[in-house]
């Protein structure tokens, strides 16, 4: 697989990583069995990076990967996140350099790890100063408890005055074929300042894959019964669009997820895409995306599709980003 530098001053790490939410959250119940395999395999295939958060399932991803990383820490990246939390079953965002601190400790003793490799700040309250936390940050740096920084959703002056405090290694941000709103600030301010993308939902929440033609599938606990891109009339809309998609995967030999993440890996070098699944089968099938090349003409179709419907994140969502 194709590798890339997550920072620029390494290490290179294949471009496809593995996003872990969906093991432990968001998406209905995952079978945990599955799921580890699912993370022993992902190895096995050559992935290394990992993503998860402590906000995933209030700390259960964490604990899963925690049974999956003896033995294999050393050729792992890790990928963890603070700042959302749950106090009385109410979720709010709390990035002060207090929680930043904490949150911390308590990623590191769920993974049973001694340092992390990106720890991210997940959401940003806007209430506290993005120095304070970034400075936080750096400290955990310092201390070794973490190899290097990133963020999660914020706009592009939130990214300029947290660089400006300590280097920014990555921003994890949804990029897809149907979210392309950050090529507008967010993807030339990450370039100009050599922050790599970690582009999240690649595959739209599982729209992008061909295989979700309805929400009559979906388990009552999946947000995605509340996600507007799977609302009546936006869905109709969005699956036209996907029918496209599937006649490009036609002509490449390749399926829609398959053509979906080989568009995001195509936007540039700097670019690292984490789709997730909870099974092996879909994993293998997203992990072979990576050597999928798709030509000039494909890419111009894709890139011309024209935008999907709906909101990229639900209204709760939404109330979490403070850019
Ligand atoms: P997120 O970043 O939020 O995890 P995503 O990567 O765009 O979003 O999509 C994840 C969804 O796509 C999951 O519901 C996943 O379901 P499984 O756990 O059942 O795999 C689904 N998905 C991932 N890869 C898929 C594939 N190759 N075919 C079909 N569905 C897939």
């Amino acid at each position: 697989m194709q590798s890339r530098l997550i920072d620029p001053a390494g290490p290179a790490i294949p471009a496809l990583g593995l996003g872990c939410m969906g093991m432990s959250t968001n998406y209905g119940p995952a079978d945990q069995d599955e799921s580890l395999a699912t993370l022993h395999r992902a190895l096995e295939l050559g992935v290394v990076h990992f993503d998860t958060s402590a906000s995933y399932g209030e700390g259960r991803n964490e604990e899963l990967l925690a049974r999956f990383l003896p033995g294999n820490r050393d050729r792992v990246f890790l990928a963890t996140k603070f700042a959302i939390r749950r106090d009385g079953g109410v979720h709010r965002v709390d990035s002060s350099p207090g929680w930043a601190r904490q949150s911390c400790e308590n990623s590191l003793r769920r993974l049973g790890v001694d340092v992390i490799d990106l720890f991210y700040l997940h959401r940003r309250n806007p209430e506290v100063p993005i120095e304070d936390t970034v400075a936080a940050m750096a400290d955990l740096v310092a201390q070794g408890k973490v190899r290097r920084l990133g963020l999660s959703e914020v706009g592009a002056q939130t990214i300029r005055r947290a660089h400006a405090v300590h280097p920014i290694s990555a921003l994890q941000i949804e990029y897809s074929l149907f979210s392309r709103d950050i090529e507008d600030e967010v993807l030339p301010v990450c370039r100009e300042l050599g922050i790599r993308l970690v582009a999240y939902s690649p595959i739209g929440r599982g729209l992008l894959t061909g295989t979700i033609r309805s929400t009559d599938g979906l388990d009552g606990s999946d947000n995605r019964l509340n996600h507007p891109r799977f609302a009546a009339g936006n869905l109709d809309h969005n699956l036209a669009l996907v029918d496209r998609i599937r006649d490009i995967a036609g002509a490449a030999g390749c399926t829609p997820a398959q053509v979906a993440i080989a568009w995001v890996l195509a936007q540039g070098d700097d670019v690292h895409a984490i789709p997730g699944t909870t099974r092996r089968t879909h994993l293998a099938e997203n992990v072979a995306a990576a050597d999928v090349v798709l030509t000039e003409e494909q890419l111009a179709a894709l890139s011309g599709l024209g935008p999907a419907a709906g909101a990229r994140l639900s209204a709760f969502a939404q109330t979490m980003v403070g850019h």
